[in-house]
């Protein structure tokens, strides 16, 4: 087993958001190394308990392995967290204080070549973040329109050479079918050429990922579900890397601050929304010293907010 675990980002700064000193049951929603859940477990309370969940089953079986001194304060789910309100009540539990998500893909799954993520390894074309994927990088690749191909590479990838990308992609299934991240490396660089190829690389495969494992749908579920089961005073605390993952969070806790939807004019509100959550803070991002030692902090942005009434429409 690989003992070289991911970098935690933005950790201090999620468990200060969370109250997480003070709290009983937090999800961690996006489990990966366990290295949220494992900082959780060192601050709670004594009687806290973490409920960790990934859709990846290595995860789970790593998480589980690092954690087990935690025994039962510590328990790991494989599962969708788009799902996490039908995953905790499965538990048996009906409320918790926190849920916390750090979006994305993790250092297990992009150092195994096997698993195809990664760009600068070759490896089959997968991609598959766990086994619960309708479709892998092979079938998107060989089996997508030029025109759906572009839409995925424009979309998660802001490319701006897809529709090239996906024109020379369709070109070269004709005669061989691309089943390696070696032959897709190999058509980017032939379209956008070597000065800016690892960007494009980056973008391709980043679209390519995010398409796979459905992640924008996933996160718009996983929002409102999360609000089920936080209680009232629970904390929502999530990681974004891309910024229409961002841009969905901070749109889902905006509109659930301020959910009142009747025209300015009227003088007091007749729509009857109220308020679900508070916004705690401004957006964080890493300061230099994490980005310095953990340049794939980059790009991470914190967004924080607490529920404060059951009313809204989640
Ligand atoms: C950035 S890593 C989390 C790293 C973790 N915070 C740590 O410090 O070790 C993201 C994890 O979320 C998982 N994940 C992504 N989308 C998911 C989903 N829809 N449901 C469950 N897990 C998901 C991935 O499998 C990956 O393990």
């Amino acid at each position: 087993m690989n003992h070289e675990y991911h970098k935690s980002v933005l950790v201090q700064e999620a468990l200060d958001g969370l109250e997480a000193v003070t709290a009983r049951i937090i999800v961690d929603a996006t489990c990966g190394d366990g290295g949220y859940s494992s900082e959780l477990l060192r601050v709670m309370p004594p009687d806290g308990m973490v409920i960790a969940i990934d859709r990846d089953p290595q995860a789970i079986a790593r998480a589980k392995d690092r954690l087990s001194s935690y025994q039962d304060r510590f328990v790991a789910v494989k599962g969708n967290f788009c799902n996490i309100d039908t995953l905790v009540t499965g538990l048996g539990i009906t409320q918790v204080d926190g849920v916390v998500a750090d979006l994305g893909v993790s250092y297990l799954q992009i150092s195994d070549p096997e698993r195809g993520f990664m760009f600068m390894k070759p490896g089959p074309l997968l991609m598959n973040m766990g086994d619960d994927c309708r479709v892998n990088a092979e079938t998107v690749v060989n089996e997508y329109s030029g025109e759906e191909l572009a839409r995925i590479f424009w979309e998660y990838g802001e490319e701006r050479a897809s529709w090239k990308i996906a024109n020379a992609i369709t070109r070269f299934r004709q005669t061989t079918r691309i089943t390696t991240t070696r032959q897709l490396v190999d058509i980017i660089r032939g379209v956008v050429g070597s000065r800016f190829e690892i960007k494009s690389f980056a973008r391709i495969f980043q679209a390519i990922r995010m398409h796979v494992n459905m992640e924008i749908e996933n996160l718009k579920q996983f929002l409102p579900a999360s609000l089920r089961i936080l209680k009232t005073g629970g904390v929502l605390a999530i990681v974004a890397y891309h910024s229409g993952e961002d841009r969905i969070v901070k749109e889902f806790m905006r509109e659930q601050a301020n959910p009142c939807t009747c025209p300015k004019e009227l003088p007091w509100c007749v729509c009857g929304k109220k308020p679900v959550l508070q916004l705690k803070g401004k957006m964080i991002t890493p300061g230099d010293e994490e980005i310095r030692n953990n340049p794939s902090a980059r790009s991470a942005k914190l967004r924080v907010a607490q529920v404060i009434g059951k009313g809204g429409a989640v």
